[in-house]
């Protein structure tokens, strides 16, 4: 028997909980659409498993984070997906698409198919068997991307109390993670191979801080080398780290956070890609007419830089998302929605800490505010200056107000004219704009 949908989304994380409820605003019927998940659970906000899924008292727990909680919405609840009378096909996993037949398989053998399809499988793991890394397999080496996912790791954080753990990646999993581990009383060591953490969007100042601040809770860092082997137990589980540089890190558990890709294998040779995505428009549309993609597997049109970019980031998860399902009943009925003019935003928490980012990090920079990772209350900033125009703004430590000062800065790209004073003025700054 083939299922038919007006609309499916396949995918059931966060771009198909905020997709669905844009369907319902925008007069879904019941029974025209459909979310297709590999997971066991309705679309949920997958930042909390990095976060407060993993404290060590009163973890958050699902129903809890369903989207689209996660922006101060409605949480929807599997009810609400019957209520609509939006079907939801958990734990099947599509195997094969042909888009040019409008037409899906899952893995259990079921038969799809549909008028208008939305991508939005996001990303997988880059695992360390990838690269070939000897013992990658052993017991206790945990990724981090779904529920059940972290549902093992929180088990073995239990199980082993007074655990060393050894992070594998400096990027957001690794300082997430082992800010998470600590809080957990576990003896952590995070090795990462550049010469500091998150280089893709700090710079060396900005991440001074945060690796001075995690020294000073305790975290071990080891930068400039990374992971060449495992050794395991005679039950299989991971016992030690050898690194390149020939040292040796006892382990019990280790977290490996060494990236993402894009989950777009189903559809290769089918949509045309750029940038290891799915290319798409300024409405999401793909290359194939009825085919949208969002969140993590989309290229689209960057309007505020003139680019094209691919962002592995939640906010944008859920507006584009909300921008393809408006865009597919305005085109339903002729009609058209304005280009999407996406401002990047990026996060973080950990600790006490919280970061937030706006923009664009390209060009010269120029640092205010107090980082000394020993001061009680740090607040600290970074502009990032492209030709004479501020285009990114960094802030730790930031109220809500102070937040949206620098979103304003990113996207007004205000002309400086003298950087040191820029430096001096710090946050009034933004404040000013
Ligand atoms: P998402 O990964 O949410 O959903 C994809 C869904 O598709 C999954 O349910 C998957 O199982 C399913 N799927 C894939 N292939 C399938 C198939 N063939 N058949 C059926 N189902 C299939 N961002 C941020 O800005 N701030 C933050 O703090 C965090 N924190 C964070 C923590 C952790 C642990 C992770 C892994 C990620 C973050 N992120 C984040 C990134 C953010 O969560 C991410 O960008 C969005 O979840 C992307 O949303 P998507 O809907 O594109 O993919
Ligand atoms: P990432 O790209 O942020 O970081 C990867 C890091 O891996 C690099 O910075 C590098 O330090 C390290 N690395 C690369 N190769 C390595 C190797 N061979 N050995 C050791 N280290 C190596 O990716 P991630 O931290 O794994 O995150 C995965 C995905 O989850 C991303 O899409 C990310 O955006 C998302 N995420 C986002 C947040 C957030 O926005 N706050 C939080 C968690 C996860």
């Amino acid at each position: 028997m083939v299922h038919s949908f007006k609309y499916i989304i396949i995918g059931g994380g966060v771009s198909a909980g905020y997709a669905a409820r844009e369907f319902v605003k925008q007069g879904v019927h019941p029974g025209e659409l459909a979310i297709i998940s590999k997971e066991a659970v309705a679309p949920y906000e997958r930042p909390a498993l990095s976060k407060a899924y993993l404290f060590p008292e009163s973890p958050a727990r699902l129903p809890g984070f369903h989207t689209c909680v996660g922006s101060g919405g409605e949480r929807l609840l599997p009810e609400w997906y019957s209520e609509k009378g939006i079907q939801l096909y958990l734990s099947t996993e599509i195997v094969s698409a042909d888009l040019a037949a409008k037409f899906l398989k899952s893995a259990n053998g079921e038969h799809f198919d549909y008028q208008t399809l939305v991508i939005a499988t996001g990303s997988a793991v880059i695992r360390l068997t990838d690269f070939g890394v000897i013992g990658a397999n052993a017991k206790n080496i945990f990724y981090l991307r779904e529920v059940d996912d972290a549902d093992k790791l929180y088990e073995a954080i239990k199980r082993k109390k007074n655990a060393k753990a050894v992070v594998v990646g400096g990027g957001y999993i690794g300082l997430e993670l082992s800010a998470v581990l600590k809080l957990n009383d576990l003896d952590v060591t995070m090795v990462y191979p550049e010469p500091w953490c998150m280089p893709r969007l700090f710079t060396s100042e900005i991440a001074a801080f945060y690796e001075g601040y995690y020294a000073n809770k305790g975290i071990n860092i080891i930068k400039g080398t990374v992971a060449v082997g495992f050794t395991a137990n005679s039950d299989g589980e991971v016992k030690e780290v050898k690194l390149k540089d020939g040292r040796v890190l006892e382990a019990d558990i280790v977290i490996v956070g060494v990236g993402g890709r894009p989950q777009i294998s189903l559809f290769k040779g089918q949509v045309e890609e750029q940038h290891g995505g799915i290319k798409t428009d300024s409405f999401f549309k793909t290359s194939v007419p009825d085919v949208y993609a969002v969140g993590d597997v989309a290229t689209f049109p960057l309007k505020l830089y003139n680019d094209v970019r691919r962002v592995e980031h939640v906010d944008h998860a859920r507006k584009s998302a909300e921008q393809a399902a408006k865009a597919i009943f305005a085109a339903d009925v002729g009609k058209s929605v304005e280009e999407y003019d996406y401002l990047p935003y990026f996060y973080s928490r950990s600790f006490d800490l919280s970061w937030q980012f706006y923009g664009d990090n390209v060009g010269e920079t120029v640092l205010f505010g107090d980082n000394d990772p020993a001061s009680s209350k740090p607040k600290f900033g970074t502009y990032w200056i492209k030709e004479g125009k501020v285009v990114g703004a960094f802030l730790e430590g930031g109220t809500p107000d102070e937040n949206k000062a620098i979103a304003k800065v990113a996207r007004a790209k205000p002309a400086v004219e003298d950087v040191n004073q820029l430096a001096e003025e710090g946050l009034s700054f933004a404040s000013k704009i």
